[in-house]
């Protein structure tokens, strides 16, 4: 079988910066960042952007393109003849190649909503958002009935699995291609008009400026558990994506355009959504907003000024292109393991990895409805009172994550060794300004980090 691949440089930046820029971005990051103290929680994600974030997601697209395999397969490579600890490394294969097959279904269910936001933004008078209690009933009322959101989630799995049918070159990259650029023009026009509405200085100020009376341990958690998602690490992705890479392409280059492409999103993200918000109802409204900032406050707010109507629906538009070209590259990672672990075509694979999402995502959908009283974990301390998706979040994110980092922290400074990596990093035309410093990262600062985050998720630092 011909070994697929991103026929250019730009096609992997894109399809890579498209697979970290998601709902990650645009919809949690903005109410995070809100919640944990706006400027402030801003800083600390940039710092561990640059440090943590920046060394991970070097060292798996390294991994990726050294042994041209999925997790699994990459792991069990660089771990054989290393007797029994190789053999313990290597189930950090499996880890992160089960990630995405937990996440990829709850985030069509996501997708799901969004799309429906499209055409409630193209159908609806906007300002009908304007009468108290709708925007809450209108997201409450849908997540309540079993079939639309539902219809809504296969809508998005279709357009989902038809990119990835075509193939990593004609389907991934070309639709990287046309998405990515779209969804960065559509940023900056949105930030434009929101940074003219009234009373938006307010909100600015609270985004950008450090409070730190705000700081706490928490904030640092919750930076580290975004970057893992936004960055789309631990999840096998990185490794697949750095498996298509070309050899002749310059990897540190490659990664760096990914961290700015993924980091200016969130921050335009946050610059479109938190003045907005604070703008139109202070900053109690950004504060308490929560998941539901784009689906409940996010319409109100368009419904508050004029040209609101299509305003909102090119915000809808936007956040499903990321929301897509996310859950491509998660797809394509299911179905790459597939192919190379089971040697199923690529249709087979596809149709196997279909399955399993629909089955998930259903029982997503209905743990809004159907499901509601009934949750199979609810005797866990860490998931009462959370619905599937918040516990499906939680394992993947919190728990799974964090390991399956530690285990690709371990094969590459123990196993593989640093020496080999920077080697395979190192440019052969080019500098690598950074690499005292992603040293300096993988030795000292990965671990004690992903153990934080995991011991967070324990409750034991509570
Ligand atoms: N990295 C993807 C996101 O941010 C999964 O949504």
């Amino acid at each position: 079988m011909k070994k697929e691949g991103f026929s250019s440089r730009i096609g992997f930046i894109l399809a890579a910066a498209g697979s970290a820029v998601g709902l990650g971005n645009i919809w949690r990051f903005p109410y995070l960042t809100a919640k944990y103290g706006g400027g402030i929680f801003l800083l600390t994600y940039f710092v561990l952007m640059l440090t943590f974030g920046y060394a991970l997601l070097l060292s798996e697209n390294c991994i990726g393109r050294m042994t041209g395999r999925s997790p699994i397969g990459a792991f069990r490579k660089l771990c054989r003849n290393n007797g029994i600890t190789g053999k313990i490394v290597a189930t950090g294969g499996w880890i992160n190649a089960i990630v995405p097959m937990i996440i990829l279904p709850y985030y069509c269910v996501i997708g799901g909503w969004v799309t429906r936001y499209v055409f409630v933004m193209l159908s609806t008078p906007v300002s009908d958002f304007n009468a108290p209690g709708v925007p809450t009933d209108c997201f409450v009322d849908f997540l309540s009935s079993p079939v639309q959101p539902a219809v809504f989630f296969a809508v998005f799995v279709a357009i989902t699995a038809l990119v990835v049918c075509l193939g990593v070159e004609k389907g991934i990259e070309r639709f990287n291609k046309v998405l990515m650029p779209m969804l960065i023009l559509l940023i900056i026009g949105i930030c434009i008009y929101c940074m003219f509405l009234p009373n938006a200085k307010a909100g600015f100020t609270y985004y950008l400026k450090p409070d730190w009376s705000k700081f706490s341990y928490m904030t640092v958690v919750e930076a580290m558990g975004q970057l893992f998602f936004s960055l789309s690490i631990a999840m096998g992705i990185m490794i697949t994506y750095g498996s298509y890479m070309r050899r002749q392409d310059n990897l540190v280059a490659c990664v760096n355009h990914v961290e700015l492409f993924d980091t200016v999103v969130s921050f335009l993200a946050g610059l479109m959504i938190i003045p907005a918000v604070v703008a139109f109802g202070g900053e109690s409204a950004a504060n308490n907003a929560g998941p539901g900032l784009i689906f409940i406050v996010m319409p109100q707010v368009f419904a508050s000024f004029s040209g609101g109507q299509i305003a909102g629906a090119i915000f809808f538009v936007l956040v499903l292109f990321a929301a897509a070209t996310s859950a491509v590259s998660l797809l394509e990672t299911n179905v790459h393991t597939l192919m190379q672990e089971l040697r199923l075509s690529r249709e087979k694979a596809i149709i196997c990895c279909l399955v399993e999402v629909m089955i998930i995502g259903i029982v997503t959908v209905f743990g809004y409805n159907l499901l509601k009283n009934v949750h199979p974990l609810a005797f866990i301390e860490q998931f009462k009172n959370k619905d599937i998706l918040d516990t499906l979040d939680f394992i993947s994110n919190s728990v799974l994550m964090p390991v399956g980092a530690i285990f690709t922290t371990v094969l590459t400074i123990w196993i593989v060794g640093l020496k080999k990596i920077c080697a395979e990093i190192r440019p052969e035309n080019g500098k690598w300004y950074r690499e005292l410093l992603y040293r300096f990262c993988m030795v000292v600062i990965v671990i004690p980090c992903l153990l934080i985050v995991l011991l967070n998720a324990t409750g034991l630092l509570k």
